[in-house]
């Protein structure tokens, strides 16, 4: 099989990338090792940003978020039994985010894909990336059993953080950037319409907790809990009467119960690899970096990644010119810090450490004091979590 790009992986970068490559008249192949049930299910982020809502909308694949997502113009802060509300439009300038989930980005993208798109093979595991420093890299894979080989003028690799594109990239040329924290998140979907109209980010000394929602009836709920916490091992009621601990307000705000139909943990890490290009092999999204959940930044930086490449093969294919993908990488990166610098900041100010001392505890309330009586700092908490634009 041949193409001008391989793709490997089906998440929301390369389901993106595929589809404004489509609008580009440029052509593709997405490589998937999961069944399409399996992508379209994956539980995973829920807020997009007012850059990625946009994109979504110039590549034609906005039609149902634009019906059923909602609009956000705000999160409250909870911390020590007070709310603060950060309005989005009034500081930065009318910008907002959508409350729309990842499974249905990807749903929405699959069957644009299927429709109009290049091929998108389900079942079929990329095993290596090879010749990524020739101009002609292949993909060797396996479908339905078979081995295969893709051969390609550019690969991307946006098979999420344990893929095996980056592992392409030659270890005398990558640096890596991690930390890892103490703790995971245990997420909950319960079918119980939000106790809020907005999310509330709370700060409580047991740990942090998160309120959001899928729709106006499903409720998405999130209790910092240990580093390696079996989900099971939380009873339902348990951690419905951990979450009103966390969330509990002076004005006696309550929260509503109901069925708890999944629930899972995610750990927590900030991870880089630099560069985010070998040759003709790019990485995009988790491939190349993954921050904490804290604030949703990983399905927007995807986004970035996608968009960046996307518009520097269009700029090469009518120009001639390889200064927009050659600079791939770093355009990437100036984002992705700035990303990474705000989920580590979201993470450190609403997280309780194992380990914190009580001069840590005041720091961390002097802080959420500052976001609610300053707006400079205000705003700078309301640029971050609207997003940084796209390179
Ligand atoms: P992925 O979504 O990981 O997609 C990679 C795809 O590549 C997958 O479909 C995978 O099956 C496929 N693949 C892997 N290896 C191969 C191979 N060898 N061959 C072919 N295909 C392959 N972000 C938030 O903002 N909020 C959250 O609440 C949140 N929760 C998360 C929970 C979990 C458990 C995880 C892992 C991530 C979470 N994230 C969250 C992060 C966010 O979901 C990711 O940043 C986003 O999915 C990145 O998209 P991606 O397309 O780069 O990677
Ligand atoms: C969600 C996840 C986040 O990490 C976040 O900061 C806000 C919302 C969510 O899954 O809904």
């Amino acid at each position: 099989m041949r193409t001008t790009v391989g793709i490997i992986g089906a998440g929301p970068a390369g389901l993106l990338l595929a589809r404004l490559l489509h609008n580009a008249g440029i052509d593709s192949v997405v490589l998937e090792s999961r069944d399409r049930a399996y992508v379209e299910q994956r539980q995973r982020a829920g807020i997009l940003e007012q850059g990625t809502v946009d994109v979504l909308r110039a590549a034609g694949a906005s039609e149902r978020m634009d019906r059923e997502g909602l609009r956000h113009d705000g999160i409250e802060l909870r911390y020590a039994k007070k709310r603060h509300r950060v309005d989005f439009p009034a500081l930065t300038g009318g910008r907002s985010v959508m409350v729309y989930a990842q499974t249905e980005v990807c749903k929405d993208l699959i069957a644009l894909q299927l429709k109009e798109g290049g091929p998108l093979l389900f079942e079929a595991e990329a095993l290596a990336v090879e010749g990524a420093d020739t101009d002609s890299p292949r993909v060797r894979f396996r479908h339905e059993g078979v081995e295969d080989v893709l051969e390609c003028d550019y690969v991307v690799g946006c098979d999420g953080f344990w893929g095996v594109a980056r592992k392409a990239v030659p270890a005398a040329l990558s640096r890596t950037f991690e930390r890892t924290y103490p703790f995971g998140w245990l997420g909950i979907l319960a079918d119980v319409p939000p106790s809020h109209d907005e999310l509330v980010y709370a700060h409580h000394d047991r740990g942090f907790a998160l309120l959001s929602m899928r729709t106006p009836s499903v409720s998405r709920l999130y209790l910092q809990v240990p580093e390696g916490t079996d989900a099971e091992a939380w009873r339902d009621e348990d951690i419905w009467a951990e979450l009103e601990r966390r969330f509990e307000t002076a004005d006696g705000w309550r929260l509503q119960r109901g069925p708890i139909t999944q629930k899972s943990v995610t750990p927590m890490r900030s991870y880089v690899h630099e560069p985010m290009r070998h040759g003709r092999l790019f990485l995009a999204g988790d491939a190349a970096h993954i921050v904490p959940p804290t604030g949703a930044k990983g399905l927007n930086l995807a986004v970035g990644d996608v968009v960046t490449f996307a518009r520097a093969l269009t700029y090469e294919k009518e120009t001639g010119s390889a200064e927009l993908l050659d600079a791939y990488s770093a355009t990437c990166l100036g984002r992705v810090w700035q990303a990474e610098r705000f989920s580590y900041d979201m993470t450190t100010l609403l997280h309780r450490a194992p380990d914190a001392t009580a001069f840590e505890d005041r720091l961390q309330l002097a802080r959420l004091e500052r976001l609610a009586s300053s707006r400079a700092a205000e705003t700078d908490l309301a640029e971050g979590y609207t997003g940084f634009p796209f390179g």
